[in-house]
């Protein structure tokens, strides 16, 4: 049986070690690797199985692992993937993937030379509704692309710190991002407005609170992306992404709902129902919608993907290889570059 390692055992390690538990039937858990050695240990007890490192060159030394999961924070990339290339050991690795674009071109580089397997913690990408998204996007000519996601901050230690997470961009709300490009398009530029000052009372807080950016896809079709994490009651938590075209609307809720409006016919229409002002170009009752709801774990089909694909070799399910992640994190660090200049900025998808 192939041995599959991990490391980074906090946060999204511990979501991952949950669907590794349901994967015994395919695969070894055989390393478990942090720099806190009780965070390893406990993967170990709660894998029942292999054994704790706290430094991931002899843990491959020894184990000798087939594939590995790479879950570090956004700032420790680099030295890692780079000796998971020298070793051949085909690798996932959570998203941002790295905070500088150089240092992630050059390792996508080198683990396409070595013709390795490779994935990213995309795992929205998976879901049941991607499939009607997809669906809509062809077969309606898209205008506009509106956005949100509002939370809250995460608790680990450097996600305060814009050097050390990417900013909530780059690390918190880079699924909204990729989720647009892979069910609508490519985008080509982008201008971003940032605000800090609205999050109390944790020390040291150094990043951005809100963000706004205006996107100009490749096609012509515009989007707004609204970001924030200043929420701190679910009274002011909002995601959601709208696809807007001149006859229909769907409204994507990421692992939750997909609504098409405008695909069954409207009820019948009082005398000035749906105008503002009659005649002013607001438009009468919308056609009712159709809801898909979500099914299964995309989660765990994104980690079993990733596995099944080492285990046979053949690497064409994954969706989200690194190549393609990266551009995901290309566009988001537009965006930061847009607000740190105060200018547009294109985006460098290669
Ligand atoms: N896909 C998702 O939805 C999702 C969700 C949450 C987090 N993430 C991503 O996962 C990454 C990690 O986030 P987290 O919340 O798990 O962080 P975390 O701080 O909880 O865990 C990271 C762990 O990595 C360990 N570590 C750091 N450098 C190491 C090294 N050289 N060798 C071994 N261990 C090392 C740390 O000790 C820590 O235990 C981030 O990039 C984050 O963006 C993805």
């Amino acid at each position: 049986m192939k041995k599959l390692a991990i490391i980074g055992c906090g946060g999204i390690g511990s979501y991952h070690l949950g669907h590794f538990k349901q994967f015994t039937d395919i695969v070894e858990l055989a390393g478990f690797c942090d720099l806190i050695p009780e965070r390893a240990e406990n993967f170990v007890k709660e894998a029942g199985s292999g054994k704790a490192f706290t430094n991931y060159i002899e843990m491959y030394d020894e184990i000798q692992p087939d594939m590995v999961f790479i879950c570090i924070p956004p700032y420790c990339h680099g030295e890692i993937e780079f000796e998971t290339i020298r070793r051949g050991i085909p690798f996932f690795v959570e998203k941002p993937l790295a905070l500088d674009l150089d240092l992630a071109r050059r390792i996508r580089d080198a683990a396409e030379a070595k013709n390795l397997i490779t994935a990213s913690g995309f795992q929205c990408r998976y879901s049941k509704l991607v499939e009607p998204n997809l669906k809509f996007c062809r077969e309606n000519e898209i205008v506009f692309i509106d956005c949100t996601r509002i939370g809250g901050v995460p608790g680990v230690f450097w996600w305060k710190d814009k050097d050390l997470s990417g900013g909530q961009i780059v690390e918190q709300t880079i699924h909204q991002f990729d989720i647009i490009r892979y069910t609508f398009g490519e985008p080509e530029e982008v201008c971003t407005y940032g605000t800090r000052g609205f999050v109390k009372g944790i020390p040291d807080y150094n990043t951005d609170d809100c963000s706004v950016t205006i996107v100009k896809f490749k096609n012509g079709t515009i989007g707004t992306i609204s970001t924030g994490d200043y929420a701190t009651s679910g009274n002011s938590f909002d995601s959601k992404i709208i696809f807007s075209s001149r006859d229909k609307r769907a409204e994507l809720k990421i692992l939750g709902t997909f609504e098409v409006f405008g695909e069954k016919p409207a009820e019948p229409e009082g005398e000035n129902g749906g105008f503002v002002i009659k005649g002013d170009g607001a438009l009468g009752k919308a056609g009712g919608s159709i809801v898909y709801h979500e099914e299964g774990d995309a989660g765990i089909l994104c980690d079993r993907t990733f596995i099944e694909a080492v285990i046979s070799g053949d690497g064409s399910k994954v969706r989200s290889p690194y190549r393609d992640a990266f551009k995901s994190v290309a566009f988001t660090m537009a965006c930061n570059e847009s607000m740190a200049t105060g200018k547009p900025v294109k985006v460098e998808l290669e």
